[in-house]
């Protein structure tokens, strides 16, 4: 396959999507890489009547944005399709319908276009938007991914190269975000709103647990948590939910809560880089984009002599400009086969 590779004599330019969960993205790169667009449309109002995200639903709002949000990629880039040498897609992992939209979109686009097509991991993807982010090698490095569907760490050798170190056991850092958001009437996206609403509260208020806190363990578990700030807000079981809470108790809950989840995310990011014996922590995901955890974890890092790499908000979230991974795959020619599949879950060994 022959890629068109030069525009303007000089960069490789790559097209990327994304269409893992309920953003559908894309975004142009060169092989640098230098992010030139990254349009994300993001179906939060789609979903927030039902608190939570409808596979079935994000699949179709996918189908009806994608082409407009590749069109505005390209455009905010000033390229055309003819200058694309190159198109990436996250085809793992996701929500099965969700994925297969744009795994379906790059394999076309990459036939019709005959230039290669790459297949990038997604959460390898959130730790290389610190890297973007960063503008400069950031690798070897602990990384810590801290999503809606994932919470882990990982000892990034480079950036195709993830060995996990630990992983949640029931629920992710952002979903424990998003029920506790529900549990106390704070609305869909939940990590913004008890971000927003733990401004006001006192994180001492309530000492909530914090689990698998036991030396050497780098796994997570954040149900427990859950519970114990749905009985402390409305009694065991949750009974008493018809009893509306003060604007303080649910202020002090929320901020008690995020507190007990950054003490947990910052001590296990704290082993990791001890058991790696390695002093750069890159982080991604939704929940990077917490202002309680962001400051935890630097003022970690700083303790302890290390480097912290978290991208602004617009790269720590879903988005395609992270699949610029695929530069580092294309340098190494890891090319996606023409029947490449969608594949919704992954297993890091
Ligand atoms: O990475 P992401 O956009 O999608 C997944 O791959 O899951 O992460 C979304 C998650 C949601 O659970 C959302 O509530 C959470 O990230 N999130 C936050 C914040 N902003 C987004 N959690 C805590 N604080 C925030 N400021
Ligand atoms: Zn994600």
């Amino acid at each position: 396959m022959i890629a068109h590779c030069e525009v303007g004599g000089e960069s490789l330019h790559f097209l990327a999507i994304e269409t893992s969960c309920d953003e559908t993205a894309a975004a142009v790169f060169t092989d640098e890489p230098r992010i030139l667009s990254n349009v994300i449309a993001s179906q939060t109002e789609l979903h927030a009547r039902y608190g939570g995200v409808v596979p079935e639903v994000a699949a179709r709002a996918h189908l009806q944005r994608l082409l407009p949000v590749i069109d505005e990629a390209l455009h905010s880039a000033g390229v055309s399709l003819g200058d694309i040498g190159c198109v990436a897609v996250h085809n793992t992992p996701g929500l099965v319908g969700a994925l297969l939209v744009g795994v379906s979109a790059a394999k076309i686009l990459a036939a019709t276009l005959e230039v290669p097509l790459i297949a990038v991991n997604h959460i390898e993807a959130h730790v290389y938007a610190a890297r973007i982010a960063a503008d400069r090698d950031i690798f070897p490095c602990v990384g810590l991914v801290v999503s809606g569907g994932h919470t882990a760490l990982f000892h990034c050798r480079d950036p195709l190269a993830l060995e996990l170190l630990g992983s949640t056991r029931d629920d992710a850092a952002g979903e424990a975000f998003d029920k506790i958001s529900q549990i106390l009437g704070l609305g869909f996206p939940g990590g913004p709103a008890v971000d927003r609403e733990a401004a006001t509260g006192i994180p001492a208020a309530f000492k909530f647990p914090r689990s698998l806190m036991e030396p050497g363990n780098l796994d997570f578990s954040f149900s427990g948590l859950k519970t114990a700030v749905l009985y402390t807000a409305f009694g065991q079981d949750g009974k008493d939910r018809d009893t509306p809470l003060s604007p303080q108790r649910r202020a002090d809950l929320a901020a008690s809560f995020q507190q007990a989840v950054v003490d947990v995310l910052v001590e296990k990011s704290r082993r990791a880089l001890q058991q790696t014996g390695l002093k750069r922590l890159a982080v991604g995901g939704g929940v990077a984009a917490n202002r309680r955890l962001r400051q935890g974890l630097s003022e970690m890092v700083t303790r302890i002599g290390g480097e912290l790499f978290i991208p602004p908000q617009e790269l720590c979230t879903d988005n395609a400009a992270m699949a610029a991974l695929a530069v580092e795959k294309w340098r190494r020619g890891q090319f996606a086969p023409p029947d490449l599949d969608a594949e919704p879950n992954l297993a890091f060994s």
